[in-house]
């Protein structure tokens, strides 16, 4: 029987033929299992390919630090752990951002299944200082 495990699934999964459970994602969208390690414990949850992984954790409840939403302030920055996202709509992103492995919640949409750790805005204006790129707010 096809169960839901614990473990997290390396595929993506499509909407299409969900039986009745609330689907985040369009009904024809892939969407992928998403664990956000936040200051309190680990949040799971699905987010589409087309979703911004900071809304999809609104939804689910989960209130990330944000101020701009645009990919410019850095105020929702995680940590990538593990996975792909797209950043390419991010206001202000870096080679250097991403070499580091962070990501801006508010603007990245999974491209794999992802490990997250948030609450990462002091660590990364403070990479970004570093590197003497712009850090909105530090
Ligand atoms: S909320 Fe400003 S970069 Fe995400």
């Amino acid at each position: 029987m096809a169960g839901e495990a614990d473990e997290e699934p390396q595929a993506p999964r499509r909407g299409v033929g969900s039986s009745g459970e609330s689907s985040p994602e369009s009904s024809n969208e892939t969407s992928w299992d998403v664990a956000f390690e936040l200051p309190g414990g680990i949040r799971r949850l699905r987010c589409g390919e087309g979703e911004y992984l900071w809304w999809a954790a609104a939804r689910e409840g989960i209130a990330l630090p944000s101020i701009c939403l645009q990919g410019r302030c850095l105020e929702c920055a995680g940590r990538l752990l593990h996975g792909r996202v797209d950043q390419s709509s991010a206001d202000s992103y870096f080679p250097e951002d991403e070499a580091a492995g962070f990501v801006l919640l508010c603007r990245a949409r999974p491209r794999s299944s992802l490990r997250i750790r948030t609450h990462q805005a002091a660590e990364m204006r403070a990479h970004r200082l570093a590197h003497g790129l712009p850090a909105p707010y530090a």
